[in-house]
């Protein structure tokens, strides 16, 4: 009978799910999610996706696909439509140069773009640096692909931003990649071009590969976005991960893409051929309409992801969440310092007593501890809705003498 065989065992006692697989923890912001799902009357500042639906035109591009048929495999690389468009707008924003033939590939969003990028550069026990607090994602592609994951702590004082210098004490000489995603998630932090040219030395003094995550790139308030690959010599040297959930508003589409030497392009499209085969057509079709005529859509929504974080981060820092000057992604940092709570019961509380649904800094790693990421792609009423609450729980719960905070 089921009822005596321990968990996770077949009949004959072997452990059914592989070590690589067991070891991966559940998202802390899944868990989150699940949570506040049961729950009603939650303003939820968690999970980080924009409220807007994709603009009507491009929704459009991949309905009028379907109904003229277009509704089969395409080239495992992705459209070369689809590719020729992409590396246009990588010229027009960046002015690089990509193959669209043998330097692009079209991923089911950046997500599988950094598997992709993880297996096909990482051998066994290869070492991979990353900033942290650190998108969910990393630490677990890194691991599935057989690479140890070494987060280096990045700091407020600092502004999130990596250091140089904290990298360079961490490479050995099993250090093979650098992984970074700026603008970040879940800091909102923004690495500018004298940053990244440090980063760019190390790169080359230490013949490592930098898999740059720039999903956020078109959402920077007052700053350009400097691509890491457009830093002299390292096209060559980066993995390039772009997307269209977030600035286009497209996350269920599933579609996004990457740009990166061809010998590194062909072994992930080796790799995708086999596993997704490609992405589905009607994502490759609305995304050659974003790229062709989405840019005053997105301009819009950036203009209002600007106003909903000016009034997010004024409103924190107000109620005594101090909070840095987030100047990308839709994220902002707050300390929670002053409650003297952990991240993770700061979370859980407020969601109970206030009905207001953040996420613990910890979901991004120990040196998120201190800290709650909010999300402020939500309207701007609900974001004040969302601040007089959490303003009458701190309120509650500030503590007397910071000094004893309890963290
Ligand atoms: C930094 C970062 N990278 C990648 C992703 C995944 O993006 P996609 O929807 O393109 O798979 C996200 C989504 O939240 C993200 O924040």
């Amino acid at each position: 009978m089921s009822a005596k065989r321990p968990h996770g065992r077949s009949e004959r006692g072997r452990t059914r799910v592989s070590r690589r697989a067991g070891v991966l923890s559940p998202s802390g912001i899944r868990q989150f999610f699940d949570l506040l799902s049961t729950m009603e009357d939650v303003i939820s500042l968690g999970v980080g996706e924009p409220d807007f639906a994709t603009p009507w035109h491009i929704s459009e591009a991949a309905i009028s696909g379907i109904e003229k048929g277009y509704t089969m495999y395409t080239s495992n690389k992705g459209m070369p439509e689809l590719r020729e468009e992409l590396a246009r707008d990588l010229k027009t924003r960046y002015g690089l140069d990509y193959n669209p033939e043998t330097e692009l590939l079209i991923t089911v969003g950046v997500s599988e773009g950094l598997d992709l990028a993880s297996r096909a550069i990482l051998n066994r026990r290869d070492e991979v640096i990353s900033p942290e607090p650190t998108y969910v994602a990393y630490e677990p592609c890194t691991v599935l692909a057989g690479g140890v994951f070494v987060p280096v702590p990045t700091r407020v004082e600092n502004n999130f931003k990596v250091r140089a210098a904290d990298i360079e004490a961490l490479i050995t000489r099993r250090t093979k990649a650098v992984l970074m995603g700026y603008p970040h998630n879940p800091t909102g932090a923004v690495m500018e071009r004298p940053d990244l040219e440090e980063i760019a030395g190390l790169a080359q003094k230490h013949d490592l590969t930098v898999i740059s995550d720039e999903i956020y790139a078109q959402l920077v308030y007052g700053i350009k976005h400097t691509c890491f690959a457009s830093l002299p010599d390292m096209k060559e040297r980066t993995v390039l991960l772009g997307g269209f959930s977030k600035a286009y508003a497209m996350t269920g589409w599933r579609i996004g893409y990457a740009a990166a030497p061809a010998d590194i392009i062909e072994s992930m499209t080796r790799i995708h051929q086999y596993t997704m085969m490609c992405v589905p057509i009607m994502a490759q079709m609305a995304a050659i309409e974003a790229l062709k005529s989405g840019h005053a859509a997105v301009k819009e929504m950036v203009a209002d992801y600007d106003r909903r974080r000016r009034v997010m981060v004024k409103g924190l820092n107000a109620i005594g969440l101090t909070c840095f000057e987030p100047k990308g992604a839709f994220y902002a940092f707050p300390s929670i310092k002053i409650t003297g709570y952990t991240s993770q019961d700061f979370a859980e509380d407020l969601l109970v007593e206030e009905r207001v649904a953040v996420v613990p800094g910890t979901a991004f790693g120990k040196s998120g501890e201190g800290f709650v990421r909010c999300c402020y792609a939500t309207a701007l009423d609900e974001i004040k809705e969302a601040l007089e609450r959490m303003g009458r729980f701190v309120r509650r719960h500030r503590v007397k003498d910071e000094s004893a905070a309890k963290r």
